[in-house]
């Protein structure tokens, strides 16, 4: 891989492939880069989930950053879970539950 030209919050190290990797599955995207990236363009910043991912990580750096034993407790699978767009409120109960 050659070096990344355009992080701006992600360190450049060997973690970044397989985060990368982390957000596919959390996201249920298989490997589908493309969904975030314009392939093979990864430094591109054309895709607008790229900015939205972006924030995304921010977000949970900064809740993260909150609780007092200085671990991580939130990923990204937290809320998605295998979607791209995480659910509001639980499925309507049916079936007489
Ligand atoms: C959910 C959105 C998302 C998905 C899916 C995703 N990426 Fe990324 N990727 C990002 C973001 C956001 C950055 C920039 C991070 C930063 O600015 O620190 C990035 C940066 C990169 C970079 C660094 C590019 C450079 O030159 O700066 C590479 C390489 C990369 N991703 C590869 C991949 C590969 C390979 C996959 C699929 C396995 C993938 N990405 C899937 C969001 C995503
Ligand atoms: C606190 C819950 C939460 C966490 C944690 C979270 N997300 Fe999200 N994410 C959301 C919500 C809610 C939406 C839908 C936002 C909307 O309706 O516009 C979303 C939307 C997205 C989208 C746009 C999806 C689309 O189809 O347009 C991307 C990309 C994304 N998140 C990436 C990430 C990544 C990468 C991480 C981990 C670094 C992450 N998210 C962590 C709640 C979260």
């Amino acid at each position: 891989m050659p070096a990344p030209k355009n992080l701006k919050i992600l360190p450049a190290d060997n973690n970044l492939i397989p985060t990368m990797r982390s957000f596919t599955a959390a996201l249920g995207l298989g490997q589908n880069c493309g969904f975030c990236h314009v392939p093979p363009d990864f430094a591109s910043d054309e895709n607008p989930k790229k900015a939205t991912a972006r924030f995304m990580i921010q977000m949970v750096n900064d809740v993260n950053a909150k609780f007092p034993d200085g671990k991580v407790h939130v990923s990204c699978y937290t809320c998605h879970r295998g979607a791209n767009m995480p659910l509001m409120a639980p499925p309507a109960a049916g079936g007489g539950l």
